[in-house]
């Protein structure tokens, strides 16, 4: 489905060239789970935001369902994006002062659909988080583990192809991290695909494949298993939203 050749990612940084992604050669099948690790500042976020299609790469090429997208125009690449991609990032990203189900909705404003459509679908992706309860709080009123939820079902109300995580679990304590990749394990059965970016080993481990990414390059590994995970005490940080 996904098709990454020689991707690389340069920026220029006054007189200097800093080069972020190196020669990345990536293929993600239907219905696959691909997790993505590697340290703090090893390129992540930024492959995310190539394969989302938030950013363009400098050099290689894209190709989702055999169509090149790196070379689409802004406007088609926006309309792409935003039926194709759902996104879920590690702070969450809601809209403070909204409603859980005006968040989930906002994705579907963007196609002609009537309100009661469009309210409709995202109590189907609220059910799904199990957020159906609190539809009508404010998002500002939300614990941190409730805002990742909503934001994992503003994500998945379009019925997109591909999911991406960038640290879904990395602002929630150990607890709440079980219950977010129990969701992401049940999309997983549901024959989705997805992305996760992750610092932590033990979440990379509910995937089928894991990668890991070091000075923006990547290194396919063997498949983790749990005897190899050490365990982690997860800092509990939870921002502003
Ligand atoms: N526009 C930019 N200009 C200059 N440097 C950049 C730019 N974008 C990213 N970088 C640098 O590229 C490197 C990779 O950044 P990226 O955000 O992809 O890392 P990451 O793996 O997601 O890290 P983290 O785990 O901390 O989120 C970092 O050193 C960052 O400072
Ligand atoms: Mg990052």
């Amino acid at each position: 489905m996904i098709l990454l050749s020689e991707v690389s990612k340069t920026v220029v940084d006054g007189r200097r060239k800093i080069s972020i992604l190196k020669d990345i050669t990536l293929s993600v099948q239907s219905g696959e789970f691909l997790a993505i690790v590697g340290p703090s500042g090893s390129g992540k976020s930024t492959l995310m935001n190539l394969l989302g299609l938030l950013d363009k790469p400098t050099a290689g090429q894209y190709q989702f369902d055999g169509q090149p997208v790196s070379s689409l125009p802004a406007g088609k690449l926006a309309t792409f994006r935003n039926r194709h991609i759902g996104f879920v990032f590690q702070s969450f990203m809601l809209m403070p002062r909204m409603s859980v189900l005006r968040n989930v909705e906002l994705p579907l404003l963007y196609q002609p659909m009537r309100g009661k459509e469009r309210k409709r679908l995202a109590c189907e992706a609220l059910e799904q988080v199990g957020m159906i309860e609190k539809i009508k709080q404010k998002a500002i009123h939300l614990s941190g583990g409730e805002r990742q939820r909503v934001a994992i079902a503003r994500a998945l109300v379009n019925n997109p192809r591909l999911i991406l995580a960038d640290e879904p679990t990395g602002n929630l304590d150990e607890e709440l991290k079980g219950e977010i990749l129990s969701i992401f394990l049940a999309l997983k059965q549901q024959g989705r695909t997805i992305v996760m970016v992750t610092h932590d080993r033990e979440a990379a481990s509910i995937a089928d494949r894991y990668l890991t990414i070091r000075h923006g390059e990547l290194v396919e590994e063997t498949p983790l298993t749990r005897a190899h995970l050490t365990p982690q005490k997860a800092e509990v940080v939870y921002p502003s939203i």
